[in-house]
């Protein structure tokens, strides 16, 4: 059975650099027990921000189920697809899941602070790629078998139809899913 949890932010510190505003999120049990602290980086004030440089609340509620969730995910590889400031796949890393953090390899930009929020978190060995959907890329082709994908506010542009294609990929060749119900 899982136990109620509580998420809030706690820090949010803009002074030691000002292009970033880093937001602490604590993950914890109401009794208090098993307490986890996320922080990450959100980019703000610069040209060209792009939305994956800040936390979505789909991403929270994700980060949500994940920590509740986290026996489970114990020694699974879990792949997180448009993971912009990553927080769920964070979460899963830090409840020791083997975590591949993925977003568009295009926007170079988002994967830097993906890895600036791994780095942040103590994280040094967990991978970014650039994984663009729609794209049979070298870096999809080598992924390894994935047990879990994550993914939160994936569907906001109405071409995000090229997500299901990663998913037929990875299903196809490296594990069983049934998203059928998800699809409309
Ligand atoms: C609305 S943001 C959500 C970011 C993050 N998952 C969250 O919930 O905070 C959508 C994310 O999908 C990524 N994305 C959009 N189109 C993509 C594509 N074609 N291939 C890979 N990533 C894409 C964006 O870069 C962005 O990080």
């Amino acid at each position: 059975m899982s136990l109620p949890i509580k998420i809030r932010i706690c820090n949010v510190d803009e002074s030691a650099n000002p292009r970033f505003i880093q937001k602490t999120f604590t993950f914890e049990n109401h009794d208090g027990t098993h307490v986890l602290m996320v922080s990450v980086p959100e980019v703000v004030k610069i040209l060209g921000l792009q939305y994956g440089m800040y936390v979505w609340p789909c991403a929270v509620v994700l980060a949500q189920y994940v920590w509740t969730t986290r026996e489970k995910i114990q020694r699974k590889t879990v792949l997180e697809l448009g993971a912009g400031v990553s927080l769920p796949g964070i979460v899963a890393a830090k409840c020791g899941a083997h975590v591949i953090l993925s977003d568009s390899a295009e926007i170079p930009l988002c994967l830097e602070n993906s890895r600036r929020c791994c780095e942040l978190n103590d994280l040094p060995g967990v991978p970014v790629v650039g994984l663009t959907w729609g794209e049979i890329s070298p870096e999809l082709r080598s992924l390894p078998p994935v047990d879990i994908i994550l993914g939160s506010d994936v569907f906001y542009e109405p071409e995000a139809k090229s997500f299901w294609s990663v998913l037929d990929y990875i299903s196809g060749k490296k594990l069983r899913l049934d998203y059928r119900n998800f699809a409309e």
